[in-house]
This record gives structure tokens, sequence and C-alpha cells, in this order.
């Protein structure tokens, strides 16, 4: 037989065959066309040579072990080659199948990655050896792109460890797990420390293990935990569905309520049957809109913002070694602790030795509660505190190569705090503000080199948002983009890059999301309908708790200030309908959000929500005020659409793939749209489909929803919104 595409076949004089996951055509393994043809001649020498092989071993000669299902292919299938997918991934089943009952010990000795299909190879081999690579991860996450994995990960997993484990561990959060982490939890036998003692492991198994089986393939076996047939495990059924609620807070996620039907529907048959509904479900979602969405925003928008398609070329990576926090306040802790974690030495600086102290006991705070929870080891939080120096003298920036600011937002201070160190750190170091609104031009007016000055807005909580916005000025040389960019990913986070305008792009156009809750206020809505339709919109957080948490006072003289802005340049401000009930809360109730203790909420002594204020009510609502749900989270989502399209008009965004980034993982636009563009092309009946929609929208609700000339110019000529 001759050897196949994808895999080779190397068996030794003792007969055990290691077949090596190595696609020629690409850098990673897929389950593409080629795959399934090498793993069916595979199944075919296996059965066919089976007298003369002691057990097979799977491993790969790619730095990932299997990368899993094609998404090229898959953001295609449509209900016309529906069946088509089906039949692919049905024939790498059977033929996984056929080995995984060969009555020979298969092992999986997993070199590296093994998420979605490749550790849907790994389960229907008997026995995983997992190499404790760097960054090495294991897991399902196919529900984070709207699927389910439909390689017999569903129907194994229900096998391998029940439905309520795989469900909660592996399948309904798509938890990717370190080696070790997979090793605790199940997902893995054993973990090896090096490549050799891996393979070691692998024939270990095969030696003491010459018949082998899956626990499923053995008569009398019984899914642990039991079935919905027995008694017990009906009781908590019903908390499945509510718990599923709750976690996606009745938004539009098809995939995990697929992904529990599968389960429970296949732990009921036999394990033929458990396939193909486990693979009916699939086709489900695959040929769905919120899977292609969200495919094309965690997959392909994300791929491309992190190579650095917005990076200027040319320039040679030059990796900070040593970086100035200017300000050790809630930002200025959070950003120090994240350049830390990258091994960057940080120098911490406040206004006095206490306050930039207090900034670096955040680090600590953040690394005690990471050991007890077994996240870190007490030597790496050693190492990583004693990266960072908190002080308040100018002179200890000395040497720093990057300069992050993030003082009060005030643009004259910001100036001087730049002036007092721009002699002081090396001569050409990078020079950023976090400045959250204030146009970067502006503030490099007061700097001596312009050129190096540039915007890096990162997200509260630091350690957690994993985006920083950054915001050329109009002076800021592509060398200062270039290395802020580098900056960005060597702290591990995505960056996705912005013209200079105020509020950039995220704080701009999240400010349409809070108004338009904030005027449905004023139109006499029921506030507690307003909070639940941000929740079903699928947004995380709900509108009028974030302009609490915001404060009331800062948008209000954000908007005075473009107003001024806008007039003085001979334009006319538009207003908002939600300007009155900002104004009325704030003069007439005194009530500007969390941090003076009252806003559209109530809260308690230890400043927690309690409520929303009684007073919502007695003031603002009016009986019959209610609108239509759907309109309701439509102006939400649609408020944030227009005004991303608006930034593209401006030049102020000139990629798709970083509007759809920036919207969902800066500013809480809901994933399953697949960001704020990809909303708009994925909207029922594309681009016309939208802008019939945001016209009635317009009709009814005000002129802010008159779609803008871009987009109508792009539907008539019948294109999408993309970047040309
Ligand atoms: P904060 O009030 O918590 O911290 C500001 C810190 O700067 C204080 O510790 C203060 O003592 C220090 N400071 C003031 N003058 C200084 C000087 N001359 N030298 C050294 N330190 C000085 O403020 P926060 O929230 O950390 O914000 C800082 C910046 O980050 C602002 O520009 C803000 O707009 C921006 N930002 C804030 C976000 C947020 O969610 N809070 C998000 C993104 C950006």
């Amino acid at each position: 037989m001759s050897e196949s595409t994808t895999i080779r076949w190397e068996q030794d004089e003792t007969g055990v065959v290691t077949l090596v996951l190595d696609d020629p055509d690409q850098s990673a393994n897929t389950m593409n066309q080629a795959f399934k043809d090498s793993i069916a001649a595979i199944a075919d020498r296996a059965e066919a040579e089976k007298d003369s092989i002691r057990g097979i071993v799977f491993t790969s000669a790619k730095k990932t072990f299997f990368a899993g299902g094609d998404l090229k292919d898959m953001i295609k299938v449509g209900p016309e080659n529906a069946q088509q997918a089906f039949d692919t991934g049905t024939a790498i089943k059977r033929s996984l199948r056929r080995i995984e009952t060969l009555g020979k010990p298969v092992v999986a000795a997993i070199n590296g990655a093994a998420l979605g299909g490749g550790y849907e190879i790994a389960l229907a081999c008997h026995h995983r050896v997992a190499l404790d690579a760097p960054g090495s991860k294991i897991g399902l996450p196919e529900v984070t792109l709207g699927l389910l994995p439909a390689g017999g990960g569903v129907t194994r997993t229900v096998r391998l460890m029940g439905i309520a484990d795989a469900l909660l561990k592996v399948l309904l959060q798509g938890t990717q797990y370190s080696p070790q982490r997979a090793l605790d939890n199940g997902l893995v036998h054993e973990v090896a420390a090096t490549p050799e003692e891996m393979l070691a492991k692998a024939r270990a198994f095969i030696d003491t293990n010459p018949e082998s089986h899956q626990p499923w393939d053995v008569k009398g076996y019984k899914i642990p935990g039991g079935t919905p047939a027995s008694p017990r495990f009906a009781a908590n059924l019903p908390a499945f569905p509510a718990n599923l609620k709750k976690q996606t807070a009745g938004a539009p996620y098809p995939a995990p309520r697929n992904i529990l039907a599968a389960a429970v529907e296949g732990s009921q048959v036999d394990f033929e049957t458990a396939l193909t509904i486990e693979a009916r479900y699939f086709t489900e979602l695959v040929t769905g809109q919120i899977a292609k969405n969200m495919i094309q925003a965690f997959f392909f928008d994300l791929q491309a913002v992190n190579s650095g398609a917005n990076r200027p070329q040319g320039i040679d990576p030059r990796p900070v070694r040593k970086v100035a926090v200017l300000g050790a306040g809630m930002m200025g802790a959070g950003i120090a602790y994240s350049c830390a974690r990258a091994g960057i030495e940080v120098v911490l600086k406040d206004m006095t030795a206490e306050a930039a102290a207090r900034g670096k006991a955040y680090s600590e705070k953040l690394l005690a509660k990471a050991l007890s929870r077994g996240r870190t080891t007490e030597a790496k939080r050693d190492a990583l505190l004693a990266l960072i120096t908190p002080t308040a003298d100018p002179a200890d920036l000395a040497g720093c190569d990057a300069v992050i600011e993030a003082v009060f937002e005030d643009t004259s201070l910001k100036h001087k705090v730049f002036q007092e160190i721009q002699d002081i750190v090396a001569p050409d170091a990078l020079l950023c503000s976090n400045t959250s609104t204030l146009p970067i031009t502006g503030l490099a007016e007061g700097v001596a080199r312009p050129v190096d000055f540039i915007g890096l807005h990162f997200f509260s909580p630091v350690d957690k948002m994993p985006l920083v916005e950054i915001i050329k000025g109009e002076r800021t040389g592509d060398e200062a983009l270039a290395r802020a960019f580098d900056l960005v990913r060597q702290i591990k986070k995505t960056p996705i890059v912005v013209n200079d305008s105020r509020g950039f792009f995220t704080s701009r156009v999240i400010g349409q999301f809070i108004n338009e809750g904030v005027a449905m206020v004023g139109e006499g809505i029921e506030p507690a309908s307003i909070e639940q339709a941000a929740a079903q919109a699928g947004y995380p957080a709900k509108v009028l708790s974030l302009m609490d948490e915001l404060t009331l006072t800062l948008p209000r003289k954000i908007r005075n200030e473009t107003k001024r802005a806008v007039e003085e340049a001979g334009g006319t401000w538009p207003g908002h309908p939600s300007d009155a009930v900002i104004d009325r809360m704030v003069d007439e109730f005194g009530r500007t959000g969390r941090s003076g203790g009252a806003g559209f909420y109530e809260y308690g002594e230890d400043g927690k929500r309690t409520r929303l204020w009684p007073g919502l009510r007695e003031h603002f609502a009016k009986p019959g005020a209610e609108i239509p749900f759907a309109d309701m989270k439509e102006r939400m989502l649609f408020s944030e659409a227009l005004d991303t399209v608006r930034c593209f008009e401006e030049g102020v965004l000139t990629s798709v793939a970083d509007a759809n980034i920036g919207s969902i993982m800066g500013i809480g636009f809901p994933a399953w749209t697949g960001g704020a563009i990809q909303y708009i092309n994925g909207y029922e009946g594309g681009l016309p489909g939208f802008l019939a929609r945001a016209r009635e929208l317009a009709a009814t609700y005000g002129e802010r929803f008159t779609p803008p000339a871009l987009l109508v110019e792009k539907a008539e000529r019948g294109e999408k919104f993309s970047d040309a």
C-alpha cells in the first residue's frame, strides 16, 4: 500500500507503528480532504497488516499536534453543501473508529496543542500522553466558535467522564487546559517532560496492554454518573437548561443548547447512533449565521489583527526591556502588572512613594490570589514582584526605553509629567499615553518628540482585558507605531490600530450604546426591561449599570467639550435624547453614578449595587411607554454598528478586522454577532436588509439611525462592508 499524503506510517522492528501527522501542504494538520483520504488508507492498511502490528502511536511532526477542522472550509458550509460536509465528517470518524476497535493498543503522544479535532483524535486513542510543552493547550473549544465537537468529541467525553463533567469541564465552556491541568481534570492519562519521555510512556503502554479496548467498547460498560434514564441523574437534569440560560443570559447562542442536546440524547443510545446525533446537531450549527460570525471574528479577524496587518513593514522589532509607568492609580497599577508578567522591568512612578507602593500592592494582591488558586508559584511571584520598582523620584526612570502615562485625564497635567521625564528616559524612548478620550495630536504638542508619541489605550481591569487600542496622532511616526504594536504583543495583548479623534473608536462607540439605554429611560420605558434587553442582546454588562460605573458626570463633560469643539468649527451639535435624562439625574437628583454612591442604581455601604433606583419609575416611567423588545435590543446594536461605520467614513478606522475585534474585546459588543461590522454583513438580508431596518428605526426613533452614506453606497454596489 502506498504511503498516505498527510500521515506517515513508520513501523519499527518490534511492530509498533508510529503514525506521524504531517500535512505537507500546510503549517498545521487539519481535517481536510487529504486527511480524510489518508486516515481511510491508514485504517485499511492497519486492518490488512493487523497481525504484524503490536500497537499504534499517533503523534505529529508539526509544532501543534493537530489543529482541528479546517475553518476556511467550515465558514463556507451552507445548506447547499451541508450534506457533503456531513459525509466528510462521517468518513473521518468511521476511519478513526476502525483504528480504535482494531484490538491493538492505540496511544496519542500529544506533542503540542491538541484543540478541537486534535483532541478528538486523541480521544479515539486508548491512552493519552501529553508533552508539557510551553503554551500547549488541550480541550474542545468549538463552543467559542459557535460550533460543537463533531469528530466524536461529545460522544467520547460523555463516555469518558460522564455527562455532567463532560459538559461542565470540557464542552460548554470550551476550556483550554495546560497539559498539567488536562491531567488533573482527566483529559489525559499522563504528562511527559520531554519528547523522549512522551514516546517512552506511549511504548510502555503498548508493552503492558497487548490487547486494548476503549472502556465503552467493553461489555457491560455504563456511563459514569449515569444517564438521564437513571433516577439519580434525572433529578439533576432540569438544572442544566437553567444553568445554560444563566451562562448565555438568553442571548442567541445556539451552540451550548445543541451541545447539551447532543450529550443527553447521545448518552441514551449506542455509540454509533450517538455519533450520528452529534453530527446532526453540528450540521445545524455550521450552516447557521452565528457560527460564521464567530469563526470570522475569533479565527480570521483575530489572526489578522495579531499578525500585524496594520504594523508598518520593514521596521526591526526591538523588545522593550524597561518601561516607565507614570501614575500608579487603577490603570497604572494594572499596566505595571501586565508588563512585569511579560518579564519587562517596570519603574512605577506616582506623586508620592506611598501612592507608588499602593500601585505595586495591586500586583501583590493579584499574585496572592493566583498563588492560592495554584496558578503561580512562590518563586514566580517573587520574580515578578522584583521587576516592579515603585518610586516618586523621576531620576529612577533613567534608561527606560518606553513610557506609558496613566495620570489623571487632564491635558496640562499630562504635558507636565512628560516634560518632567523626557530628558531622563532613553533619548529615543517610545512615549505612550493611556488617555481614554483626549486627542493624541493635542497631547503630542506637549512633548519634545511628537514623532515618538502615540496613544496606548488599555481597558479596565488591565490584567483581564485582552485589547489595547493604539492611536496614531497626526505626527506619530511609523517607527513609533511599529514599536507600540510590538510592545502590545510583547505583553500578550491584542492591538488594534486607529487614527486620532476624540474618543477614538472604542470610547466613542460604547457611548452610543449607553446613550441609547439612557434615552429609553427618558422615553418612560421600564428600567428593568432596558437592562434585560441589553443582556438578551448579548452584552456582557447591562447598560444602566455601565453608565453608573463610568459616572454620569464624565459623559456630560465629554459631551460639553465636544459640543463646544463642533460649534467652534462652525458645525451644529445634534444632541442626543439621553442628554436631558443625564442632566436631570445629576442636577435635579444629585445622582452621579456608583462613585458618588447613587446613580441609576442604589448602592450599599460596601459600594455594592443593591437595586434599580425606584425614583426612575416615579420620575421617568410613563405607563404604556413600552416598545417592542426586539426594537430595544436592535437600537443598542444598531447604534454601535452605525457609529462604527461613521468611524470608517471619518478615517478613524481603516480595518474591518480591527473594528470587529475591537468592538467585541474592548467594549463588549456581543460575541455572537462577530463584531460591529460582521453584524451588518451577517444581518438577515445582508447589507440591504440592514439598511432597511436602520431606516425603519430612524423613522420611529430618530435621525441618529439614518444609515451613513458609505453604507448606502456599498449596498448600491451590491458589496459587503470590507476594507477596500
Ligand atoms: P486614577 O485616578 O486611578 O490614577 C491616576 C494616578 O495618577 C493617581 O495615582 C495619581 O496620584 C497619579 N498622578 C497624578 N499626577 C501625577 C504626577 N504628576 N506624577 C505621577 N503620578 C501622578 O486614574 P485611572 O483610572 O488609573 O486613569 C488614568 C488614565 O487612564 C486617565 O487618563 C484615564 O482617562 C485613562 N483610562 C482610564 C480607564 C478607566 O477605566 N479608568 C480606561 C482607559 C484609560
